[in-house]
């Protein structure tokens, strides 16, 4: 497995291979790998001829008061997983060679993220939407992989390339969860045994309201309700948002019909946990 800590080596590397007609696939992460990383990194395999991990804590995306400094950091393992994995290629930039100093250029996507995450972490989408806008100039990958967990997220990197005409298709694969309906994620190290059982709530909350609407229900507001009802009721948990909407626009609407998304963002202590699902309203 190749190891590239810069940009030239790393365009150069992807570079040469698609000049043979080797296609390659990008998986963009933050590091601390988990069964979630590893899902997408399956797939890459899989689907490409040849697959790269990106590892890169993006300072641009966490808010002043969010967890940056805390961030786990797990390199050598990571290094290891993805090795096992057998992928070819890990990206492993340093703060500076992705930002070095005079950095002047942001990205942005205006509505999509105007809801949800966006409101709740003001500034952190244009932190993803200008990483990812440079790691997919950087490596060009014929598909880039994103995990359904953060869907706010792949649904505005899909708008992203749509819009600035960039050739990576960006595929979007299931949320890998615990046994017990918790989604995988690097934040769950920050809780407290009482907190990681507290935190079950998403996944609860989630399925009760894919239970009503499978059962019928098609009011958008008794749904949240009954959603919002089950995580006030688990003392260690705040709601910060539950939402019923549209796949693709993420528009909130009154009457649950087609494919939708459940949203679900909740403080568990001090760590904030994101959850969805997508059900269909038959
Ligand atoms: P990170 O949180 O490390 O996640 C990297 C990728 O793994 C994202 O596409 C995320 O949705 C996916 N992922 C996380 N948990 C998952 C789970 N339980 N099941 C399936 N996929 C999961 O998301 C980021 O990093 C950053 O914002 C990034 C896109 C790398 C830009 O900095």
């Amino acid at each position: 497995m190749r190891k590239f800590r810069t940009v030239r080596a790393m365009t150069a590397w992807a570079q040469g291979l698609q000049r043979e007609g080797v296609t390659v696939g990008l998986v963009p992460t933050m590091g601390a790998l988990h069964e979630g990383h590893r899902a997408l990194i399956r797939a890459a395999r899989l689907s490409c001829d040849a697959a790269a991990v990106s590892i890169f804590v993006n300072p641009l995306q966490f808010g002043p008061s969010e967890d940056l400094a805390r961030y786990p950091q797990t390199l050598a393992r990571d290094l290891r997983l993805c090795e096992q994995e057998g992928m070819d290629a890990v990206f492993v930039p340093s703060h500076r060679e992705m930002y070095p100093p005079g950095f002047e250029t942001v990205v942005g996507v205006r509505d999509l993220t105007r809801r949800f995450e966006g409101v709740s972490r003001p500034g952190h989408f244009e932190g993803v939407t200008t990483v990812v806008s440079k790691l997919l100039n950087i490596v060009r990958p014929e598909k880039a992989f994103f995990g359904q967990k953060d869907y706010q997220q792949a649904v505005v990197v899909t708008q992203l390339v749509k819009d600035l005409n960039i050739s990576t298709e960006i595929v979007m694969r299931p949320t890998v969860r615990e046994s017990d309906g918790l989604a995988l994620s690097s934040r769950n190290a920050f809780l407290s045994p009482a907190e990681r059982k507290a935190a079950t709530v998403l996944y609860r909350a989630l399925t009760v309201g894919k239970e009503m609407i499978r059962a019928g229900e098609r009011s958008v507001k008794t749904i949240r309700q009954a959603m919002t009802r089950l995580v006030r009721a688990e003392t260690l948990a705040r709601l910060d948002y539950a939402a019923v909407v549209h796949p693709a626009t993420l528009e909130e609407f009154r009457a649950a019909r087609g494919r939708v998304v459940l949203l679900l963002a909740v403080w568990i202590g001090k760590t904030r946990l994101i959850d969805n699902l997508v059900v269909t309203a038959r």
